[in-house]
């Protein structure tokens, strides 16, 4: 009896003593363990009487049970003041310079995707464009029937979509197939339709992800576009044409940069073209500029009257022009770089030699203007 409350008020005075987790542990040990005071005490039992043993082997037990959760409580605010150095100690001021010999190899790069995506942005921003986003995940009506692509209309065949589960409402959803839905999203905005009824102009771009089934060198099932959208009520083709040709002289920095419009079709646009910029291959390189080749890198035209209904604008009173550019078919363009595929890669060998420096600000809008 003596025995147990000794080994009782030493095991709990040591465990209320135990400074950490390892100090603990082996008073558990000297307690618990194969070897333990406690232990010791069970191993009595067979020599006792049956009512003997009964009676004390529930005290054991109790005394057992009482140490275990006294180890359990202590461990958890040893832990919580564990944890709590730990984080002390860990501290990290991030207001410190970089080591010397960090700036060596510890400097990242812009990716290509965002060095053009910024370029765009000085550009467009140049001529009044804002920048408008709208979410990846899409549902069918901004992707293809507010631009005038009916459920049934064969043109929903001309992109690979990729299909996702419906809303809980039943709302058919896709990963958008292009960055034209936005110009749905913008032209529906209560605000937009204001400032248009006041007399104002929309003009913004889209740059944003876009998803096709489509895979090879020089398509990925995830890939980069943007739109362009103006409307107003005056708006004609052949602003849009000159803001096309602008872009393209500013971008790719070439004078005399070789241009033509093609007319092609889409729903959402009427008339509609595409664009080709000059190139020339030389020993298997290509090059871009005035050759004998020409390169389609955006699709265009004007807003569609049944696109604009849509959206809740009177096509009697509003028009305007749209464009949708693959970002990183011009990033390939301009940069050089030969297989798309590669961007997505995230080899950082890639990146050093594609990457732009962050301090580097696009200084590209020398050729807006002329
Ligand atoms: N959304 C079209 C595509 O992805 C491009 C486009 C945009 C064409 C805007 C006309 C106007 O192919």
């Amino acid at each position: 009896m003596d025995d147990l409350s000794t080994i009782r008020s030493e095991a709990l005075g040591a465990v209320a003593a135990a400074a950490d987790l390892g100090a603990l542990d082996a008073v558990r040990v000297a307690a618990l363990g194969k070897k333990g005071s406690v232990t010791g005490l069970m191993k009595t039992l067979g020599g006792l009487a049956p009512d003997a043993r009964r009676e004390f082997g529930a005290r054991v037990n109790q005394l057992k049970s009482e140490i275990e959760a006294a180890l359990e409580a202590r461990k958890a605010s040893l832990g919580a003041s564990a944890l709590a150095d730990r984080l002390a100690a860990e501290k990290v001021d991030v207001s410190l310079p970089t080591r010397p010999d960090f700036a060596n190899w510890g400097q990242g790069t812009l990716h290509p995707i965002g060095q053009v995506m910024d370029e765009l942005a000085a550009i467009f921003g140049e001529m009044g464009f804002a920048w408008a986003e709208g979410p990846d995940i899409e549902d069918d009506w901004h992707n293809f029937t507010a631009l005038n692509i009916p459920p049934d209309h064969p043109a929903r065949q001309m992109q690979d979509t990729f299909y996702l589960p419906p809303r809980a409402d039943g709302t058919p959803m896709v990963l958008r197939t292009h960055t034209s839905p936005v110009q749905a999203r913008t032209m529906l905005d209560k605000a937009v339709q204001k400032m248009l009824a006041d007399g104002g102009s929309l003009r913004v771009i889209v740059p944003g992800r876009t998803f096709r089934l489509d895979s090879d060198a020089t398509h990925t099932p995830m890939f980069h576009q943007v739109e362009g959208l103006v409307i107003d009520r005056t708006t004609h083709m052949g602003h849009l044409k000159g803001c096309l040709v602008d872009f393209c002289r500013a971008f790719f920095e070439v004078d005399e940069f070789p241009i033509r419009f093609r007319p092609s079709y889409f729903p959402f646009t009427e008339p509609s073209a595409e664009l080709d910029i000059g190139c020339s291959w030389k020993d298997g390189e290509l090059r871009i500029g005035a050759g004998d080749s020409w390169l389609e890198i955006l699709g265009c035209g004007m807003v569609h009257p049944r696109a604009i209904a849509n959206c809740g604008l009177d096509p009697a009173v509003y028009q305007g022009f749209a464009f949708g550019m693959g970002i990183d078919r011009i990033a390939m363009l301009k940069y050089g770089i030969p297989d798309l595929r590669s961007f997505f890669d995230s080899d950082l060998r890639w990146l050093r030699h594609y990457g732009f420096s962050a301090l580097e600000w696009p200084s590209l809008t020398q050729g807006l203007g002329r």
